[in-house]
This record gives C-alpha cells, structure tokens and sequence, in this order.
C-alpha cells in the first residue's frame, strides 16, 4: 500500500518560499520515492485557538486533524519568525493536539521530517534552523519521531530556487531525498503505543 506524507507549509504567503521547497518536495518524492506519495494539507482556515471552542470545534479544524489522521508520517516546511515557528502554524498544532482525551492522536508515533527556507544570507542566517529546532521539541512532546539528518536549512532563498521550482543546489536535492527515505524508512519502523 502507498506510503502516505502529509505535506505542511509554515507559512500562508501565496509566494512563500516554504511553500516552493515543499512543493519541490513533493516533486521529489513522486520521482525518486516508490510507493510514497505527499498530499500538502490546508489549514488556512483554522482559527485563532481558544479552549472555549474545543467541545464544539470548527469544521476546519477537524477537517485539519482528519487529513492528519489519514497520512502515515508528516513533513513540515517552516520559516523562522523571530528566532521560532509562525504563531499561525503553532496554533494549528496546538488545535489538532487536542482536546486531551485525544491529546497527539494524530502525531502520536508518527515520523515527521522538518525542513525549511529564509530569505537571509549574511552571517547568523540559519534558513530557519532555530525554527526547525522550536519545532522538534513540540513534535517530539506529542511523540512523533523526528528524522534528525540530513538538515534542509536554506538559505538566500530568494536565489535559491530556478523557474521550473527545482532547487540551484543539487546538494539540497540529494539532501531532501536522503530526507524522504528515511521518513518512510523510519515511518515504516515506528510501532509505538500511543499514551
Ligand atoms: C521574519 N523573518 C525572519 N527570518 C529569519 O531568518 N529569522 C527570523 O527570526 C525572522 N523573523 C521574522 C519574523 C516575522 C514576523 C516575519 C514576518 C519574518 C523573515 C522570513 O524568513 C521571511 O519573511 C520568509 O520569506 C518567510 O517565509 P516564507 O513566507 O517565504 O515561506
């Protein structure tokens, strides 16, 4: 049966250079990863958390949280706002973790692969790398199990990718490829009890 990734952009901008290295992912996977596909979930529309809407909530968030459900491993293309992850896709995280008596249950031993991209190239860039590490630790709270090499952090983002999407450095290429078998390798591994 077919490997299934649900694919997560971080950012909601329409030219979201997170969005061009997932999309390029997704390209990537097709080509190079038999048996696997990625489908990229949108949660656009899921609101501002508040615990008050968690006995009745939203369509979109249980829309949000049954396309999670239905993927066998995760990946997660995020930019670096302020040192963290988007305010916007923890939120979405915080509301597909709950409420309690199903805390995770769509995280819960599930692979889940990080990557990302930012526009920055001078000295201290880190092509969202103090984002993916915020992130880690979130992830790994609802006991999903994180592929930790090799890293995606682009940098220069706005060089970084050619007009058909593909990736200038072939490097990153073979990176995110080397990416992607592991988080099927390791999804394919993973047999843990939820909480
Ligand atoms: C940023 N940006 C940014 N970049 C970075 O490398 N480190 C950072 O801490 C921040 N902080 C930050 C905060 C906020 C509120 C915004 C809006 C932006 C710049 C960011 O990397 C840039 O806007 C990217 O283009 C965002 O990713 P997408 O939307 O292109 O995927």
């Amino acid at each position: 049966s077919v490997f299934k990734i649900a694919g997560i952009c971080g950012s909601l901008r329409k030219d979201s250079f997170n969005k061009k290295l997932l999309l390029r992912t997704q390209q990537l996977c097709s080509e190079h990863i038999k048996g696997a596909t990625i489908e990229i979930i949108d949660w656009s529309q899921v609101p501002i958390y508040n615990q008050d809407l968690e006995s009745n909530p939203p369509q979109s968030v249980l829309d949000f949280k049954n396309s999670l459900a239905d993927h066998d491993a995760i990946i997660i293309s995020t930019p670096e706002y302020n040192y963290s992850i988007p305010g916007p896709l923890k939120n979405a995280i915080d509301w597909a973790s709950r409420p309690v008596g199903d805390r995770g249950q769509v995280f819960a031993g599930k692979a889940v692969a990080i990557i990302g991209s930012g526009p920055g190239s001078g000295p201290g860039s880190s092509g969202s790398g103090r984002a993916q590490f915020v992130l880690r630790k979130s992830l790994v709270f609802l006991d999903m199990v994180p592929v930790n090499k090799p890293l995606i952090t682009i940098t220069d983002a706005g060089h970084a990718f050619n007009e058909d999407g593909s990736l200038v450095n072939k490097h990153f290429e073979n990176n995110i490829i080397k990416v992607l078998q592991n988080l099927v390798k390791l999804g394919k591994q993973l047999k843990i009890d939820p909480e």
